[in-house]
């Protein structure tokens, strides 16, 4: 019996979610027939590993989506805001990993343990959200259905990987320079990260909110389609190489115990509650980086206020955050068998 054909691109293959988008492919045995990566002419001709063997690189252009069934895209916004309308054009669902599309309406945002159903009548772009709202969410949804969320502050703690690799670098350069006694360059950050903390995470808006706290104040509410839950958020980033953590705090309709939330949480999809104070359990960035869950725990209630908890939630912020939600929603299309493109005019009639 011959093969069903899927072919899979990867557009910002030689980036940092991108190489995991292909290592996510290759380990959740994804059934492409074809994995086709791209970045941008500088990368035209470079390998990058899939599996046991390597692919070569090809130029990003307008015309390329022709016969691509799914396009995974992790290239910066400018990239997906000019790129991703002609893939559409093409019959190439677009799962998009920057914030270009989130907040259009024509584009679902998906989680897929939270929304999947919002899938079904996409228009061929379909948004991943950012990585901080999307541990947030997982964790956060199964408590809202059970006592109603009104109310969420999250601070956040977040790693130079969700810069991608210019971040990295960053942090690596600036450790080496200052065990070497030399001034740290600064050149991705508005200031030093090594040993530091930086509330500012893309660009100050006109309400002093930052872009990214703004995002993750949005998109949760897209998300969990309910314009009642509130959410307050400062995003800082830290001198972490790879894990978001959050501490997140909630106010609930009804009232959680913090055994009735663990108890929940403990039955959650993509979830897992790691509790034990005592034992000095609690999640952790070094222990997250790697795996595909969003870890829960220091789960215990604020007595400030009749129905209040608080929790640290971490995750892989390249996994869950970005290459892993992505490809899920991929497999998500293929189960629910929505393949191809209805309307291929959404994106570019205007
Ligand atoms: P390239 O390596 O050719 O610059 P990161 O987020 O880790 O910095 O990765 C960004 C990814 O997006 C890289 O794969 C990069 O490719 C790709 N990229 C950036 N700009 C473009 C563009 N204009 N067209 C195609 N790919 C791009």
């Amino acid at each position: 019996m011959s093969e069903k054909k899927l072919v899979v691109a990867v557009v910002g293959a030689t980036g940092a979610v991108g190489r995991e988008m292909l290592k996510t492919l290759e380990s959740r045995n994804f059934p492409a027939t074809e994995v086709v990566p791209f970045a941008s002419a500088r990368s035209a001709g470079t390998k990058v590993p899939y599996g046991d063997s390597e692919l070569v690189v090809r130029e990003l252009k307008e015309d390329v989506f022709e016969g691509i069934d799914i396009a995974i895209f992790s290239a910066g916004g400018s990239t997906s805001e000019k790129y991703a309308p002609h893939a559409a054009a093409a019959g190439c669902i677009v799962v998009d990993n920057s914030s270009a599309w989130r907040m259009d309406e024509r584009c679902p945002l998906v989680v897929p343990e939270v929304n999947p159903e919002a899938l079904e009548g996409h228009n061929g772009i379909i948004a991943n959200p950012n990585c901080s709202t999307i541990q947030m969410v997982v964790a956060l949804k199964p408590l809202h259905d059970a006592a109603g969320i009104r109310r969420v502050v999250v601070s956040t703690y977040q790693a130079v990987s969700g810069s991608g690799q210019k971040g990295i670098s960053e942090l690596e350069t600036q450790v080496r320079q200052m065990f070497n006694l030399k001034e740290p360059e600064v050149n991705v950050y508005p200031h030093r990260i090594a040993f530091n903390c930086i509330p500012h995470i893309d660009v100050f808006l006109e309400n002093d909110y930052t872009k990214e706290e703004m995002k993750m104040v949005h998109e949760t509410v897209k998300i969990m389609r309910d314009p009642n839950v509130k959410v307050t958020a400062t995003c800082v980033r830290v001198p972490v190489f790879y894990g978001h953590s959050e501490s997140v705090n909630i106010e609930t309709e009804r009232k959680l115990s913090a055994k009735e939330a663990r108890a929940i949480l403990a039955q959650a999809p993509g979830v897992q509650v790691y509790d034990n104070p005592s034992e000095k359990m609690y999640p952790l960035a070094v222990d997250a980086a790697g795996e595909d869950a969003t870890y829960v725990g220091r789960i215990r209630e604020d007595d400030t206020i009749p129905n209040g908890l608080n929790m640290w939630i971490v995750a892989d912020n390249i996994r869950k955050g970005a290459a892993l939600n992505a490809v899920q929603i991929a497999e998500e299309l293929v189960r629910r068998d929505l393949l191809g493109v209805k309307d291929r005019t959404v994106f570019i009639k205007k």
